[in-house]
C-alpha cells in the first residue's frame, strides 16, 4: 500500500490500532469503480492519531473533535477523512443521533444499506474484508438492501440516497426495504427532514446522470409525494427530465441541478410551487425562479410561436428556466427555447460609444437601440456586419 493510505497503515502498526477501510470507498473497490473519497475508521481516538498521521505525511488536517474525526489534505491532493468507530442512538426519527465509542461490527451495523456496511481491515496484519450483511452477494445480485425495518425512520434522508446508488450502481431496491421505506412515509418520518436536508438529497441525486430513472425509482418509493403530494413523476416529467439531460449536455456550463428540480416539479400550481420551495427551503434566486415556473410554463404555452429573446430579456429568465421550459414542454416551445438559449451566447459587437459616434445623441435610447440590435442579432435577422447601421436605425427610428 502506498500514499496517503499507505501511511496510515504505518502509523496504525506503529501504534498497534486496528485500522478500517470504510463505507463507499469499499463497495467502489469491489465495483472497480474509481474511488473518490477515502474513509478510514479507527478503533481508538481518530483526531490523536490523525494529528499524528499528518506530522508526519506533511499533511493539513481540520479536526472536529466533538464529532471524532478529522480531514486530512495530503500534499498532492489527496484526501481522507479519519472517523473513530462508533455506534449511534436516534432519539426520534430524523434527529441527529446520539454518538458513543464501538467497535468496528457496531460501526458497520449502524450504517445505511449492505453494500455501504462493508470495510477492510487494513491494518495491523494482512489485509481482509469484513461483510457482516451480505454487501458482496447485494453487489454481484445489483441490490440496494436496507440493514433493519428502523433504518428510514432513524434516517428518512436515506430513502433518496437509496433511489441515488440504484440509479448510479443500475441496481433495484430490494422489497422489503421498499416497503420499510413506504412504512416510514405513511408514519410521516419525512416531516422531520429540514428543508436544507431535503434540497442537499434532492441537489445530489439530481447531480447524478439519468435523472429520468432517478425520479421513477423516487416515485416507487413513495419519496416524491413525501416531499410535496403535487410531485408524482408523470409520464411527461420523466420524458421532460431525459430531455434536459440532452439540453444541458449540447450547453455545457450553462446549468446545474436546479434545472431538473423545475422539470420534477413539472406543471404544478402555483400553490405547490411555492410549497416545494418552502418545502426545500429554496432561496434567493432559486426561490422566486420556482414561484414563478408555474406562470412561465403557461405564458410559454400561449406564446409559442412567439417565443425569442425578447421575452427572454422582459422576463430576465435565466439559461436554466430556458433549458427546463424546453425540455418540459418539448415541440413546438422546446426546439424555438432551445435556440434562445443558444442564442444568449451571442453578445453585440458594437456599443454605446459606436452610436454617440455615429451622430446618436445620448440618450435612453442608445439602451433600448443596442437591445433591438442584440434581438435581432440573437434571432438572425441581421448579420454581424449590420449591427451598426441596424442600431443607429433603430435609435433614429425611435426619434421620430
Ligand atoms: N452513511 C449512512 N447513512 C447516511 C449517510 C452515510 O450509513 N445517511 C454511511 C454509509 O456507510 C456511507 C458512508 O456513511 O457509505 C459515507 O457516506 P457518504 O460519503 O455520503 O457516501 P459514500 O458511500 O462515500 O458514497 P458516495 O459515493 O455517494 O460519496
Amino acid at each position: 500500500m502506498r500514499g496517503p493510505i499507505g501511511a496510515a497503515r504505518k502509523l496504525a502498526i506503529a501504534e498497534k490500532a486496528p485500522l478500517y477501510l470504510v463505507g463507499g470507498a469499499v463497495r467502489d473497490l469491489l465495483l472497480r469503480r474509481p474511488v473518490v473519497d477515502v474513509d478510514l475508521a479507527i478503533e481508538g481516538d481518530a483526531v490523536g492519531f490523525g494529528k499524528s498521521l499528518a506530522r508526519t505525511a506533511g499533511a493539513r488536517i481540520s479536526a472536529h473533535e466533538r464529532f471524532g474525526t478529522v480531514v486530512l489534505e495530503f500534499p498532492g491532493g489527496a484526501r481522507l477523512d479519519v472517523a473513530s468507530t462508533r455506534k449511534e442512538t436516534y432519539a426520534s426519527s430524523g434527529a441527529l443521533p446520539k454518538v458513543g465509542p464501538a467497535g468496528i461490527e457496531e460501526d458497520l451495523a449502524r450504517r445505511d444499506f449492505t453494500i455501504n456496511a462493508m470495510a477492510i481491515r487494513i491494518a495491523p496484519g494482512r489485509p481482509f474484508l469484513l461483510d457482516p450483511f451480505g454487501g458482496r452477494r447485494d453487489l454481484r445480485s445489483g441490490t440496494v438492501r436496507m440493514l433493519h425495518e428502523k433504518s428510514p425512520h432513524d434516517d428518512p434522508t436515506r430513502a433518496f440516497r437509496a433511489a441515488r446508488y440504484a440509479n448510479r450502481l443500475g441496481f433495484s431496491v430490494e422489497g422489503r426495504t421498499r416497503a420499510w421505506i413506504r412504512e416510514a412515509i405513511r408514519r410521516r418520518a419525512f416531516d422531520s427532514i429540514s428543508g436544507d436536508r431535503m434540497r442537499r438529497e434532492i441537489r445530489l441525486l439530481f447531480s447524478e446522470e439519468n435523472r429520468a430513472r432517478a425520479a421513477g425509482l423516487l416515485s416507487r418509493l413513495g419519496v416524491d409525494r413525501a416531499v410535496d403530494p403535487a410531485l408524482t413523476s408523470p409520464l411527461a416529467v420523466r420524458r421532460g427530465l431525459s430531455r434536459a439531460e440532452r439540453i444541458a449536455s449540447r450547453h455545457p456550463g450553462k446549468t446545474g441541478w436546479f434545472l431538473y428540480l423545475l422539470v420534477w416539479a413539472g406543471d404544478v400550481s402555483e400553490k405547490a410551487a411555492a410549497r416545494i420551495a418552502r418545502r426545500v427551503a429554496l432561496t434567493r434566486g432559486d426561490l422566486s425562479r420556482m414561484l414563478r415556473w408555474p406562470s412561465l410554463l403557461a405564458r410559454l404555452r400561449r406564446e409559442a410561436r412567439s417565443i425569442g429573446p425578447s421575452i427572454a430579456r422582459a422576463e430576465r429568465l435565466s439559461p436554466e428556466e430556458i433549458a427546463a421550459a424546453a425540455a418540459f414542454l418539448g415541440p413546438p416551445a422546446g426546439p424555438r427555447l432551445e435556440l434562445l438559449l443558444r442564442s444568449l451566447d451571442t453578445s453585440l459587437s458594437i456599443g454605446g460609444r459606436d452610436l454617440l459616434a455615429a451622430g446618436v445623441p445620448a440618450g435612453p435610447r442608445i439602451g433600448k437601440a443596442l437591445e433591438a440590435t442584440l434581438d435581432a442579432l440573437r434571432e438572425g435577422r441581421i448579420s454581424r456586419g449590420r449591427e451598426l447601421e441596424f442600431a443607429v436605425e433603430a435609435a433614429l427610428g425611435q426619434t421620430r
